[in-house]
């Protein structure tokens, strides 16, 4: 990482649950945005996914995307930790501005990026190691420092998966089910002490019981981390989120477009209560998409 990377990215964002944080930050960290996309458009080649996206992501809370398939969530939710960059083809333009600097800034270090702002994805993806490898990867490879048996039972005690696996740590992640796997996945992404936890769709390969268990740890993990996530799910979205946005796709067919734009973001009542745009009502009502 360079030199100005590491003043700006540390001194401007310390992770939520820094200890050095200092009164003054916390008290102005509570009332602010983490994100704030001004303009964003995605571009696959010639193809335009996403456009003008201009919207802000409130610190310590969920927020939801959703709308039809191929509106654009997943391609959005990856501007904001610059996993688009890992797709060749992928352009995005406009500004991610993450605690007052913008992701995209020639500076700015994308492998430090991911690890203020992780990801978890719609199928558990375990390393092929023991559940305590897993854990203890992510802060062996950011050289964090303190105890590696503490911070993985913080990160799983975090992630409500601690009872279950204080007994088999050494074996291997692939032996827990799928909902464990998962746990573990969000335990590995706060392992790293983030500031932002992504998840697209984490819960779509869940039964609902366990489901339900990742419903009740995104709403108490809400306290420490900012939470995006996409899901299919309207109950979920209606439950869990605090803000949620609705995206659908504009198809052209003069121009054969289909492209993804934002419709309406607001709080996750007003969405599911008395949305402003027909669209939005005729999505959460089942009349479309
Ligand atoms: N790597 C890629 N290369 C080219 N086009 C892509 C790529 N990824 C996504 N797209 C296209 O971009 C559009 C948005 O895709 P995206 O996956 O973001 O939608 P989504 O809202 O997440 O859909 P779903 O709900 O089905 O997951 C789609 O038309 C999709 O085909
Ligand atoms: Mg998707």
């Amino acid at each position: 990482m360079n030199q100005l990377t590491e003043q700006t990215l540390v001194t401007v964002t310390l992770p939520e649950s820094s200890p050095e944080r200092s009164g003054d930050a916390a008290n102005r960290a509570d009332d602010d945005s983490v994100f704030s996309l001004r303009g964003v458009n995605v571009h696959y080649g010639s193809f335009h996914a996403v456009r003008d996206i201009t919207m802000e992501i409130p610190r310590r809370q969920i927020t939801a995307l959703i709308g039809p398939s191929g509106c654009g969530k997943s391609t959005l939710l990856r501007c904001f930790n610059r996993m688009n960059d890992l797709i060749t083809t992928a352009k995005v333009s406009g500004s991610v501005i993450y605690n007052g600097e913008n992701l995209y800034d020639s500076y700015v270090d994308a492998v430090e990026v991911r690890r203020r702002i992780g990801m978890v994805f719609q199928k558990p993806n375990p390393f092929p190691k023991s559940i305590y490898d897993n854990i203890a990867f992510g802060p062996k490879v950011n050289g964090i420092k303190g105890n590696m048996d503490d911070l993985v039972e913080q990160a799983l005690r975090d992630a409500a998966l601690w009872d279950e696996v204080k007994d088999k740590l050494k074996q291997n992640a692939y032996g827990l089910s799928g909902g464990q796997q998962q746990r573990m996945c969000i335990a590995r992404a706060i392992a790293v002490q983030p500031d932002v936890i992504l998840m697209d769709e984490p819960c779509s390969a869940l039964d609902p019981i366990a489901s339900a268990r990742i419903e009740d740890l995104m709403t108490e993990l809400k306290a420490q981390y900012t939470i995006v996530i996409v899901t299919h799910n309207m109950q979920q979205a209606a439950r869990v989120s605090d803000r949620t946005a609705f995206f659908t796709v504009e198809v052209d067919e003069a121009r054969s477009s289909r492209t993804g734009i934002l419709v309406e973001f607001d709080t996750a009542q007003r969405i599911f209560t008395n949305p402003s745009d027909s669209r939005t009502e005729a999505y959460i009502t089942g009349r479309f998409g």
